[in-house]
């Protein structure tokens, strides 16, 4: 007999779960992420390629992840385990939820590293006008006393979030994030366009340059999509476990990836149009993009001291509503098996990827590489998400009683049922197995 799992309660409100899904979604990843790569990697048509990503692998397994969540409103792992006994196949397939908590303690210790940075940079850029940007930010990684600092307010607060709880906590401060993340973002592309060069801008981000189109792009548009969309670790599962059994699943995957997509490709015309706006300055890769090429161009316009505050501000929110979602799958499995209250558990888990944390925080060398964060990122991001994602799409696909899924989807249209059942068994496994093995070799 198993013993009765502790219940999680609904979200209060039919947007609820759209919020906190796109909250998850939208992060670190679609600001520096995103619009360097659709800037470098062949403007418009890698946007094309992306957006078929998304569409073609992200969304079927999006919402493979909402189904199994919210059939069961558990953690991943006991969703999992649920729904492999519910269609008469090894409980071992909770082993996917094991693999998802793993992943997400590994990406919450350095996304709270690099969030911590971000907190730092509202003040820095509220006072400094040091034209050294690149030196102000190798000076700051090099202090681990500092990042220490910020890392652990960071966490933090994550940890404060979660322990209120689904409705209390994940659901209230979803519906304050993410209204306030909307108008940050239209306030900082509208003065791109009243300020920046929006048309240089909008000719990096789209202006369609097929050449640069090799085998390697589709992997980068692919684990962008993966990433982006927080696959294949359990944060939309769990979140779907909290989902009104009145909500349409499809449609509303559809609505999540539709608007993390337009947050990416927004957070691009807020970010170019003012790097380009400064003569010589160039838009560089990852962290710098923000750090170093945007943080000149705040320090040389006018009012810098000013927009970009709010520039970091909208991009700790970000930072912070995704983190709240990487911290919940594993919350929710000690607290549901009752093996601690949800406060004692958030603690747990939050100081757990704490430590880990320190490893990136110590990590950075003279020129700013991270051996040790690279190599976290490389395990959870690059191998275990898509592991997980692959592993959810074939046991959706193949291993699923149909009847169960078919219950819980209720009345879908056929032919979308179908596209979708050829999606989920031969195109998404296929997909992010060959993503799976290139990382591999
Ligand atoms: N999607 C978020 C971003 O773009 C990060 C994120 C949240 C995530 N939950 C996740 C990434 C789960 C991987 C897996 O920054």
């Amino acid at each position: 007999m198993q013993k009765t799992l502790k219940s999680h309660g609904t979200w209060i409100g039919k947007w609820t779960f759209v919020l906190a899904a796109t909250g998850s979604a939208v992060g670190l990843g679609n600001i520096w992420g995103f619009p360097y790569k659709a800037g470098t990697e062949g403007g418009g048509a890698f946007v094309l390629i992306y957006l078929l990503c998304i569409v073609l692998i992200g969304l079927p397994i999006m919402l493979s992840e909402i189904l199994i969540g919210r059939r069961s409103g558990n953690s991943p792992i006991n969703s999992m385990k649920k729904s492999a006994i519910d269609s008469d196949v090894s409980s071992a397939w909770q082993g996917v939820g094991w693999i998802g908590i793993s992943a997400g303690i590994l990406i919450l210790s350095f996304y709270s590293v690099i969030a911590g940075i971000c907190l730092k940079y509202i003040f820095v850029s509220a006072s400094s006008n040091d034209l050294d940007t690149a030196g102000q930010f190798l000076s700051i990684v090099n202090s681990p006393k500092e990042l220490m600092l910020w890392h652990t307010i960071f966490m933090g607060l994550t940890m404060f979030i979660v322990s209120a709880g689904v409705k209390k906590g994940i659901g209230r401060m979803v519906k304050i994030l993410m209204p306030m993340l909307g108008l940050l973002l239209i306030f900082m592309v509208v003065y791109g366009i009243i300020n920046g060069a929006f048309k240089e801008a909008l000719s990096f981000l789209f202006k369609p340059d097929f050449t640069k189109i090799t085998s390697d792009t589709f992997l980068v548009a692919m684990g962008q999509a993966f990433f982006s969309l927080s696959l294949g670790m359990g944060s939309i599962m769990a979140y779907g476990a909290y989902m009104s059994k009145d909500q349409n699943i499809a449609s509303t995957s559809v609505s999540v990836g539709a608007l993390d997509t337009l947050v990416a490709i927004m957070a691009g015309l807020a970010v170019f149009p003012i790097i380009f706006a400064i003569q010589g300055l160039e838009a560089s890769r990852g962290p710098g993009l923000v750090f170093i090429s945007l943080q000149t161009a705040f320090n040389t316009m006018d009012f810098g001291n000013i927009i970009g505050p709010i520039f970091f501000i909208l991009l700790s929110v970000a930072a912070l509503s995704s983190s709240i979602s990487i911290l919940e799958p594993g919350v929710a499995y000690l607290a549901e098996e009752r093996y601690f209250s949800r406060t004692k558990s958030a603690i747990i888990i939050s100081i757990t990827c704490w430590l880990i944390g320190i490893g990136t925080a110590f990590g950075f060398d003279q020129d700013g590489n991270n051996f040790f964060q690279a190599n976290v990122e490389l395990i959870s991001v690059n191998i275990m998400q898509p592991l997980g994602g692959m592993l959810i799409a074939i046991f959706i696909g193949w291993f699923m009683k149909e009847s169960l899924i078919k219950n819980e989807l209720g009345s879908i249209n056929q032919a979308i049922y179908q596209i979708w059942r050829v999606f989920i068994k031969f195109v998404a496994p296929i997909g992010v197995g060959i993503v799976l093995i290139s990382q591999l070799f």
